[in-house]
């Protein structure tokens, strides 16, 4: 195995441990069997190095998946997802997101998604919503989620919010920033979208 791949496989192996201690996550999916990296091109956002270099502060319960996580940043193919008349230049200065298992993740399986999403301090995500029922798990930092129908919730390390298909949720930031992981199931083919309300 060469260096990246060690990588990968080490990232990849904490997010399995985690689904072994975490009810939360193997409840909502079980983590794929025979997972295989794929060659995947790395991709950069203005965020790919400041998750890179988030070492310190990390506000965690599971470091060792943080740092396996921020150790991938730079190998990892970030996108963000909307369009700048969407969600605005500030907004894509302090947000991206990949897909570390999915359909077309750097792991590939069809049984579920993983995107690794990371939102920088003082950001707001706008509402936006998508098909797919979807599990937010906090790994490290803190944020604000909105929902339609829930109540707000300021969410931190291991907390998970449950958002069902459709149902329209934002996230801001203030002094934190944040990162998480967003499990997708059924339908997860088609992308999230802003929303008017
Ligand atoms: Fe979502």
């Amino acid at each position: 195995m060469n260096k990246t791949e060690d990588i990968f496989n080490n990232a990849k192996n904490e997010v399995q441990k985690l689904w072994d201690n975490q009810n939360e996550l193997s409840n909502f999916v079980k983590f794929p069997d025979n997972l295989i990296l794929k060659n995947i091109k790395s991709k950069k956002v203005p965020i790919t190095n400041r998750l890179l270099n988030w070492k310190n502060n990390i506000n965690t319960n599971h470091k060792d998946v943080h740092l396996a996580i921020s150790a991938l940043s730079p190998y990892a193919k970030w996108e963000q997802g909307y369009d700048e008349k969407d969600v605005g230049n500030d907004f894509l200065n302090k947000y991206g997101f990949f897909e570390l298992i999915g359909p077309t993740g750097h792991y590939e399986t069809s049984e579920m998604a993983l995107y690794v999403n990371f939102l920088d301090k003082n950001a707001y995500y706008p509402w936006h919503n998508h098909e797919a029922e979807e599990l937010y798990f906090i790994v490290s930092g803190k944020a604000k989620f909105e929902c339609e129908d829930q109540d707000i919730e300021i969410l931190s390390s291991t907390k998970t919010r449950l958002h069902k298909s459709f149902q329209p949720h934002a996230i801001t930031t203030i002094e934190n920033q944040v990162l998480s992981f967003v499990i997708w199931k059924n339908k997860f083919e088609n992308v999230s979208k802003i929303v008017k309300r």
